[in-house]
C-alpha cells in the first residue's frame, strides 16, 4: 500500500507546486478536482485543500463540505482552503482593506505543531483579495500578520487535527514553507517519507506483473525519455511479451535511428525497427501547410503502428509513457473542466486497436521520471536528451520537405546539437534546434557568388515548455556554430540565431 496525501484543486495556479514539495518528501500524492467524491481509504493519510481563483463569497465557488473528511483524517487548507474552512464553520470571510500580494511577515500567537520551528517574522507569500477577519468558536488563531488577522489557524473540534493558512507555503518565496509543509505531511499526517525511485521501481513492476499477467504489450517508442523508462519498466514485469515498434519516418535526427535502436537493445528491449523512410517522403511531397504535415506524419505513422500491431497475435495491452501533468485534470476559473494534452501519445489508437492501455509513469513528474530511469540503469545520456517533437525535422524544414533538405537540416543539427554537448552548454538550455528556412540568399565562398538556404539556430531555457525564454548562448559559441555549419553543410551559407521568447513566438517555428 502506498500511502498518500490527496491535493484538493480547487484551481490554484500552485497546485502543482504543492504536489512538487510533497513528493520531494519521498512522500507520495495525487490532485484530484475538489469536487471529485472521495472515499477515504487506509492509504489517504491527509488531504491539502488548494487555493483558488474563486472568492468563497462566489454563487459559483466550488464548496465541498469539509467535515466529510476532517473526522477521518487530517486536513490542511491554503489560503482559499483556509477561508473555506472557516466560513463553512461560522467564520467572517470578506473582502479585505487593501488587496495582500507578495511578501508578508508572520507574528506568532501561539507556535505550536504546524510552526513550532518556524522563525518569529518568517517571510510568507500571500495572494489574496479576501481574508479571514473573525475566526470560528473552537478555532486557535496560531499567527497573524501586519496586514491581516488571521494568516494560520489550528481547529480542535474534529477528530482530526485540521489547520488553514492564508499564505503559500509551496512557492519558494515563503522561505520555510517547505519546513511547514514537512510539519504537515510528516508530523501530523505521519506519513513515513518512503516513496524512493526504488521503492517506485519496485511496486510499480510488481503492479504490471498484477495488471498484465501474461498478456501481450504492444508499443511505440520515440527515443525519447518518457517512451523509454515506460517500456523498461514494463520490460522489467514482463519481459519480451512487450512488442516494442520504433519507427524511422526519415525526419529523425543524423543518425537517430540507428544510435537509439542501438540503445534500445542495449536495455534489453524487444524492439523491432521499421524504415519507412519512403512512405513518409513520398506522402509529404509537395506539401507546406504545417497542420497538414502534422496531419500526415501523425497519420502515416498510426497506420504503420498498426500493420506491424496486427502481425502480432493476441496483444491486448497498448503501452504509453503518458505522464503526470499531460493527464491532471484542472479546474478552470469556469468551472471543473479536463485538460488533456494528446499529441505525445498515439492519439485514438486505443479504440481503432480495441487495447487496453497501460501507462506506467501516468502519475509522474518529468524530473520524476529521469530519476527512475536512472534507478533503472538506463544511461544519462537517454535521460537528460532535449525534448524532440513528434513530427520532427518535418516540422523545423519550413514548407515542404525533400530528402535533401532533411539531410542538410540533420548534418546542420548534428554540428550544433555536438557543439552544445562538448561546451557544455547542452544541459543549460531545455530544447535546442536547428530550422531550415525557405529562404536563399546571395553570398561569396571563394571567388563565388553563392545562392543559398538560411539556418536558424533556437535554443531556450524553459521549465515544462509552455513558457520559454531564447537561451543567451556565447557569442563565440554562436560564431564556432555558424562558421562550422557553413563551412561543412553544402546548400548553407547563412546561419541566424533566434532572440524570441514564448509567447509570443512558439518554441518550434511552425
Ligand atoms: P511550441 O512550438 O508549441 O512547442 O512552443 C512546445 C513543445 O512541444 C513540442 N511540440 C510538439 N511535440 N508534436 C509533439 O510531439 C507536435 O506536433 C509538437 N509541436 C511542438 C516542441 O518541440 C516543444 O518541446
Amino acid at each position: 500500500m502506498t500511502e498518500k496525501i490527496l491535493i484538493l484543486d480547487f484551481g490554484s495556479q500552485y497546485t502543482q507546486l504543492i504536489a512538487r514539495a510533497i513528493r520531494e518528501l519521498n512522500v507520495y500524492c495525487e490532485i484530484v478536482p475538489c469536487l471529485k467524491p472521495i472515499e477515504i481509504t487506509p492509504d489517504i493519510k491527509g488531504i491539502i485543500l488548494s487555493g483558488s481563483p474563486f472568492s468563497v463569497n462566489d454563487p459559483n465557488a466550488p464548496k465541498p463540505d469539509i467535515s466529510q473528511w476532517s473526522n477521518q483524517v487530517p486536513v490542511l487548507g491554503v489560503c482559499y482552503g483556509a477561508q473555506l474552512i472557516a466560513q463553512q464553520n461560522g467564520g467572517l470571510v470578506a473582502k479585505s482593506n487593501s488587496r495582500e500580494y507578495g511578501r508578508a511577515h508572520l507574528v506568532m500567537e501561539n507556535q505550536e505543531c504546524f510552526l513550532s520551528n518556524i522563525s518569529e517574522g518568517s517571510q510568507v507569500w500571500m495572494s489574496h483579495s479576501d481574508s479571514i477577519k473573525e475566526l470560528p468558536e473552537g478555532f486557535t488563531l496560531l499567527a497573524k500578520t501586519n496586514s491581516i488577522p488571521v494568516a494560520a489557524y489550528r481547529v480542535d473540534k474534529y477528530a482530526q487535527p485540521v489547520y488553514g493558512i492564508q499564505f503559500h507555503p509551496e512557492v519558494t518565496h515563503s522561505t520555510e514553507g517547505r519546513k511547514m509543509i514537512k510539519n504537515f505531511v510528516v508530523d501530523v499526517c505521519k506519513c513515513s517519507q518512503s516513496w524512493t525511485s526504488a521503492a517506485y521501481v519496485e511496486e510499480t513492476i510488481a503492479n504490471l506483473k498484477a495488471q498484465l499477467g501474461d498478456s501481450k504489450v504492444v508499443m511505440a517508442l520515440s527515443g525519447g525519455v518518457d517512451s523509454t523508462v515506460a517500456a523498461t519498466l514494463i520490460h522489467r514485469a514482463i519481459g519480451d511479451k512487450l512488442y516494442c515498434i520504433f519507427v524511422d519516418n526519415g525526419l529523425l535526427r543524423k543518425n537517430e535511428y540507428e544510435d537509439v535502436l542501438e540503445s534500445y537493445k542495449v536495455l534489453g528491449l524487444n524492439v523491432k525497427g521499421i524504415d519507412a523512410k519512403d512512405r513518409f517522403y513520398s506522402k509529404l511531397d509537395g506539401v507546406s501547410d504545417p497542420e497538414g504535415k502534422r496531419k500526415i506524419i501523425g497519420g502515416l505513422f498510426i497506420d504503420i503502428f498498426q500493420e506491424e500491431a496486427h502481425h502480432l497475435e493476441d496483444v491486448s495491452f497498448l503501452g504509453q509513457g503518458t505522464i503526470y501533468p499531460d493527464v491532471i485534470e484542472s479546474v478552470s476559473v469556469n468551472g471543473p473542466s479536463v485538460t488533456i494534452k494528446s499529441h505525445h501519445n498515439v492519439g485514438g489508437l486505443p479504440e481503432k486497436m480495441n487495447l487496453k492501455l497501460v501507462e506506467p509513469l501516468r502519475f509522474l513528474f518529468k524530473d520524476e521520471v529521469r530519476r527512475v530511469g536512472k534507478e533503472l540503469g538506463i544511461q544519462a545520456s537517454f535521460l537528460e536528451r532535449h525534448p524532440f517533437p513528434g513530427p520532427g525535422l518535418g516540422i523545423r524544414i519550413l514548407g515542404a520537405v525533400t530528402p535533401e533538405k532533411v539531410q542538410m537540416l540533420q548534418d546542420a543539427d548534428d554540428i550544433y546539437v555536438k557543439l552544445l554537448k562538448s561546451t557544455g552548454e547542452y544541459n543549460n538550455v531545455w530544447q535546442a534546434g536547428t530550422i531550415l528556412l525557405p529562404v536563399q540568399s546571395v553570398g561569396v565562398m571563394g571567388d563565388e557568388r553563392t545562392y543559398e538556404f538560411t539556418v536558424a539556430l533556437r535554443a531556450v531555457t524553459s521549465v515544462d515548455g509552455m513558457t520559454a525564454d531564447w537561451a543567451h548562448l556565447p557569442y563565440d559559441f554562436l560564431a564556432k556554430v555558424s562558421n562550422d555549419i557553413i563551412n561543412n553543410v553544402r546548400g548553407i551559407n547563412r546561419v541566424v540565431y533566434d532572440i524570441s521568447s514564448k509567447p509570443p513566438a512558439t518554441i518550434e517555428w511552425e
